[in-house]
């Protein structure tokens, strides 16, 4: 989704602009612009295409010590240059970037059309630009402007703004969607999240929804209905959040052969002087709950799936819910109900929405994490961060991993229950030998790759773990898949199967394996192709992989990392951008 950049003070504004925008680019974009002020004029470079295009198209030096830029995935207008940001407004006194949404941006353009203004985008990001112009012509006061536009807005906007006529503030505004301010002795800096600002600063503001305010070289002004309000800073460590390949040709494959080590992590922070460390108010509301609602989105709504089977290992009823659908169909199962929200990002608007109306309630909400100071972690009753580090490719991988890790750890400390950890460690080691066997599910890749739809069957966390390995496939080598539970197959699915159709089995658990090997001979008889990726013990000859046998509820963190690499392998022998697939954004801030 949308990334936005912003700058006042002592520094290199062109290479910071520019810098940040593609430490910002594995969010998704299709457009990217800057604008500075010069001489009290404002100047916009912004064009369809990438940062590097836009690189080459803006002035070597810029002498300029406050300037904005943007990455646009479009949502109001198709990709072209007009609908890039940022947006100056009609009289051209204000220019704007803006991430998030403006549900009754037609009306206010209307109104504002009724006013005189005219528009030159399809954006819904124009309208704001042209309210706080229309605002600042009747009050000459940016702040109250600012205010305002709060009051008359509906929807989600962070937004960085220059006026050409106070080249010493950088103002921003906060609803909705991430915006950071950081923080240093010259200079000040904004962006959507920490990854551009963590190489010049470690010192943070995480804003709230309905703060505004501005920055100038050396100061920060926050704002809230109208009031100055106290500062809380905050630290990040940056070796968390640095956006680097480290060698690698993808961020994909790097944040695959990093899972052993985020698991190590987690296991460090969660579990050391032989105890377990969780909040003790968390552990108690887990004692107290009978009832355990998990809402979550893509990649996260299946790691739920697994953490749902951990929370019945202690006896409570699960239910596990699409963010989007509870959001308009939710369903309530009693007081004693805790609600837990994983997400990557921490920012997923599709969730946040579902935490507000949660929230509204008082229920208590824990939030599993892998961003420090994200909206849901801030506004959750109870956080678990996940030190996953920064997850760039859009797909998902080690996030998955982290939070199947950190929900299985916490469990187990509510049983208190220490063999987790030479489980956790045994996990590792197992993964690191699929590190050194990853040429083998390369040749896998080479034989499914050009396959129109594909099958992955699997029961228990064998079926939870098909659908994450299917959502893989798909978003990165755009070959159709589903997930399907092996006893479900003859319900309807085998109908596709024929012998275009690789399936892809997996079998960890030996009270299904006998079934899922009945599946085998139903899917072989009508002509497909199988591939089977089985555990140690229950393996047959000719099965295509094999993974070292674990405990049951720890086998997704194994057969996953064989179904993150088939995606990666498919994406990358059909010469396909593996970390930045089309139409997908890494954090997806509007619902
Ligand atoms: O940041 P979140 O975990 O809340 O994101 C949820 C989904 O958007 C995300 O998992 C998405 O499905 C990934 N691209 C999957 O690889």
């Amino acid at each position: 989704m949308c990334g936005i950049v912003g700058c006042k003070g002592n520094m290199d504004l062109r290479k910071y602009l520019i810098n940040g925008l593609k430490d910002l680019d594995y969010r998704g974009y299709d457009s990217a612009g800057i604008a500075f002020i010069l001489k009290e004029k404002i100047n916009v470079y912004k064009f369809k295409g990438t940062v590097e295009n836009l690189e080459s198209k803006i002035p070597n030096h810029i002498d300029s010590d406050i300037g904005i830029g943007h990455t646009r995935w479009a949502t109001h207008g198709v990709p072209n240059d007009t609908n890039a940001h940022p947006h100056l407004s009609f009289h051209q006194h204000f220019a704007i970037v803006h991430n998030g949404v403006i549900e009754n941006y037609k009306d206010i353009k209307d109104e504002l059309i009724q006013q005189g203004f005219e528009f030159k985008s399809e954006t819904d990001s124009e309208a704001i630009v042209n309210l706080i112009e229309y605002y600042y012509l009747q009050n000459n006061d940016v702040l109250k402007s600012l205010f305002l536009i709060g009051q008359k807005l509906k929807g989600s906007f962070a937004i960085a703004l220059l006026h050409e006529s106070e080249p010493d503030k950088l103002y921003f505004y906060k609803q909705a969607s991430p915006l950071l301010i950081g923080v240093s002795n010259d200079f000040n800096l904004l962006a959507s999240d920490a990854a551009p600002m963590i190489k010049l600063t470690k010192k943070f503001i995480d804003l709230e929804d309905g703060q505004y305010g501005y920055l100038t070289s050396t100061n920060q002004f926050l704002f809230c209905n109208g009031r100055p309000i106290d500062i809380v800073y905050s630290n990040k460590e940056p070796e968390l959040l640095v956006k680097d390949l480290n060698g690698y040709p993808h961020f994909m494959l790097k944040e695959i052969e990093e899972i052993d080590i985020v698991i190590k992590r987690i296991m460090n922070h969660y579990f050391y002087e032989d105890k377990f460390h969780f909040d003790s108010k968390l552990i108690e509301a887990i004692n107290e709950c009978d009832h355990v609602t998990f809402i979550a989105c893509g990649t996260s709504y299946h790691a739920s799936l697994i953490g749902a089977r951990y929370f019945e290992s202690l006896e409570k009823n699960t239910s596990v819910f699409i963010a989007s659908e509870w959001a308009y169909y939710p369903k309530f199962l009693g007081n004693k109900t805790l609600y837990i929200m994983l997400s990557q990002s921490g920012e997923t608007a599709d969730s946040i929405r579902c935490m507000q109306m949660l929230s509204k309630l008082g229920a208590p909400i824990l939030v599993v994490t892998n961003t420090k100071g994200s909206t849901m972690e801030r506004n959750a009753t109870y956080s678990l961060l996940l030190y996953a580090g920064l997850e760039v490719a859009v797909a998902s991988t080690k996030a998955y991993s982290a939070m199947i890790t950190t929900l299985a750890l916490l469990c187990e400390a509510c049983k208190n229950n220490i063999d987790v950890i030479d489980d956790l460690n045994n996990v590792c080691k197992s993964i690191r030998k699929i590190y050194f066997q990853k040429e083998q599910i390369l040749q896998i890749a080479r034989q499914i790759k050009n396959s129109p739809d594909v099958f992955f069957l699997g029961r228990g966390y064998d079926y939870e773990m098909s659908l994450e390995a299917s959502l893989k496939l798909k978003e990165i080598s755009y070959i159709h898949s589903e997930g399907v539970p092996g006893g479900e197959l003859k319900h309807g699915p085998i109908a596709l199967i024929d012998k275009n159709v690789p399936v892809i089995v997996f079998i960890s658990d030996k009270i299904v394996a006998l079934s899922m090997r009945g599946n085998i001979k139903e899917v072989e008889s009508r002509g497909a192709k199988t591939f089977i990726i089985s555990s140690r013990s229950l393996k047959h000859e000719g099965d295509a992989f094999v993974v070292d046998d674990t405990p049951i509820y720890l086998s997704p963190l194994l057969k996953s990392i064989f179904a993150f690499y088939l995606a990666y392998f498919v994406s990358l022998e059909k010469g396909l951008n593996v970390d930045k697939p089309r139409n997908l954004a890494k954090a997806v801030t509007v619902e």
